[in-house]
């Protein structure tokens, strides 16, 4: 597909105009006066992105606009959400959250889980995210590692924590909005003094998954929110002026960065749902709030395409003017689709949940060039490394890496110093130290990046990024699962779907009731996206002499694909 020219396309000049000038001159230093700081050293990021606002003339402006399941619409002003969190926060103090503790929120997506992440991040405390999705194992395994000592959830989910509660000795206290919480916290002064947390103090944390071992605690720093702010004006080119609507969760850190905190801290009202997927829901909140900047991921856009162009031409949807698209490749199929229902190009960019913020983009004032993943921010150096540290040239696969020099890059990893240290590596032939993405990818003549695969076996489907391990572990928690191997398998609409590979004890019979139940197993105890839509039983798996489950062998196997290096094999 052809490169697409932008001028057609731009409907407002950009908040970026001149991309390379942009990187000629930049330094974080330069913007930092954009930001709100209590001192040379002090800021935080709940005060940026609400309070900042509600004490400007955007205070009686829609900051939230809530459209529930229902599809109506309820108004949340900035000054609305500064005193509701302040009450908040008063409260969280009175019971005994101090600075650091650990405050986890396990809500969907509504307003009291934004009025909660803005409180906790005011008085200082860390707060943390999950999944409405998750199930009692990977509960358990976030708040136990972190050991959160509290919980803000509603009575019906606080139902999947009946079986680890007492395997939670630091949880002090579930707190639970839908019985009293909200009017608990009335009692509460509006009037609070926000925490004036240094810029390195921990802000918030989220659990992500690796190809081994336990989800890892990412944490990110107040100062995370420079980076988060900047992107969210120069790549999402969001305006003061604008109706947002980013369509992820905050248990996802793309809800965090850019429905929290960038994106408030850019001024504009923003748009929640937290309903399922309907083409049609989707289109009524677009053309009902007049949506101008629109955030989303390739599988969202993917299933849109699929229920036609007649479709979205009922609809007017006329008030668009920015398409970003996140969390996986987006291929040129999408991005023709989109040009074709919206007029407008979706414009890919890539970042990670340990990136805190968007690392590379296609820009409002660049050409796109459809599947790559843009140009990297100002400041941000990516380097493509062979597995010797050595840089690779244009064209050439490599181990997507990045000079570890931005504000929102990860600060640690909870209480696993070696997994931190084990995400950089020095470059001799670069002298200096990287941060590895995980990702392999190459860069064009032009310095545009493309995306090529993971370089481990984590898996995304629809955008998600699961832990084969951690599916593994779900399903040897079943009595009938000797071992299990998982792998991400192609999926023209997820991008990968979970695929497990299962033997089972002798006393066993194979059967498609047992695959279903296996499946059901591991969608109510680890989590409802995180469960494999394909189970295979096999006789053994391939291992490493150690033992070790060789996916890179099922993987090829399932595709038809050469099995590689198999040195390390046992006999199989
Ligand atoms: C992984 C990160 C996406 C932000 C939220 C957190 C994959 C992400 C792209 C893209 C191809 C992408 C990578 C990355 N990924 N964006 N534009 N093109 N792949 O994301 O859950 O931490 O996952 O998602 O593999 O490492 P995450």
């Amino acid at each position: 597909m052809d490169t697409i020219h932008k001028d057609k396309y731009l409907k407002s000049p950009p908040n970026l105009p001149d991309y390379s000038k942009a990187v000629e001159g930049f330094h974080y230093d330069k913007h930092i006066s954009e930001l709100v700081w209590f001192s040379p050293r002090h800021i935080n990021a709940a005060y940026n992105a609400i309070t900042k606002n509600a004490l400007s003339d955007r205070k009686n402006k829609v900051a939230l606009y809530y459209v529930d399941e229902n599809e109506s619409v309820n108004k949340y002003t900035f000054l609305d959400l500064e005193l509701s969190s302040n009450k908040l926060g008063n409260f969280l103090k009175a019971i005994g959250c101090n600075r650091g503790d650990r405050v986890f929120i396990f809500l969907p997506r509504v307003p009291e889980l934004y009025i909660s992440f803005i409180g906790i991040l005011k008085i200082g405390a860390i707060a943390g995210t999950m999944f409405s999705a998750f199930g009692p194992q990977a509960i358990f395994d976030r708040l136990s590692q972190s050991e959160a000592k509290f919980l803000i959830t509603n009575s019906e989910m606080a139902t999947r924590l009946k079986s680890i509660r007492n395997k939670l000795p630091n949880l002090k206290r579930i707190l639970l909005i839908d019985k009293g919480l909200m009017t608990e916290i009335d009692k509460y002064s509006d009037v609070l003094n926000t925490t004036e947390t240094d810029m390195t103090d921990d802000a918030f944390m989220l659990y992500t998954s690796g190809t081994t071992g336990k989800p890892k605690g990412i944490v990110h720093q107040h100062k995370a929110i420079i980076h988060e702010y900047l992107t969210a004006k120069w790549v999402l080119d969001i305006k003061d002026s604008d109706i947002y609507w980013c369509t992820a969760d905050p248990g996802w850190v793309t809800g965090i960065a850019y429905e929290i905190l960038g994106s408030w801290a850019c001024g504009s009202s923003t748009v929640v749902f937290p309903g399922r997927f309907s083409a049609d829901g989707w289109y009524r909140i677009i053309e009902k709030l007049k949506v101008t900047v629109w955030y989303t991921a390739p599988t969202a856009i993917r299933m849109l395409a699929s229920q036609g162009l007649t479709k979205v031409k009922k609809y007017d949807l006329s008030s668009l003017r920015f398409l970003a698209s996140v969390g996986e490749p987006l291929n040129p199929e999408p991005i023709r689709w989109g040009l074709k229902a919206f007029n407008l190009p979706f414009h890919d960019n890539y970042w990670q949940t340990e990136t805190g913020g968007i690392v590379i983009a296609n820009y409002a004032a660049l050409p796109i060039k459809p599947g790559s993943m843009g140009k990297p921010f100002p400041g941000i150096k990516p380097h493509i490394i062979a597995e010797s540290g050595d840089e690779v040239g244009v064209n050439k696969v490599g181990n997507l890496t990045l000079e570890p020099n931005w504000p929102s890059l990860m600060k640690k990893v909870w209480r696993r110093p070696k997994k931190y240290q084990s995400y950089f590596l020095y470059s001799k032939d670069l002298k200096k130290k990287l941060y590895i993405t995980g990702d392999l990818a190459y860069k064009d003549r032009d310095g545009y990046y493309w995306f090529v695969g993971r370089a481990d076996d984590v898996i995304k489907t629809a955008g998600e990024r699961v832990g084969p391990f951690e599916v593994e572990s779900a399903l040897v928690a079943h009595e009938a699962v000797v071992e299990a191997g998982v792998i991400g398998k192609p999926d023209p609409m997820r991008g990968e779907i979970i695929k497990a590979f299962v033997v089972l004890k002798p006393t066993f019979k194979q059967s498609d009731k047992l695959k279903e139940e296996l499946s059901m197993f591991v969608k109510k105890n680890l989590a409802g996206h995180a469960y494999p839509r394909e189970i295979e039983f096999v006789d053994h798996l391939p291992k490493t002499r150690s033992g070790k489950i060789m996916r890179r062998i099922l993987k090829a196997k399932e595709l038809g694909l050469p099995i590689g290096d198999t040195s390390t094999l046992e006999e199989y």
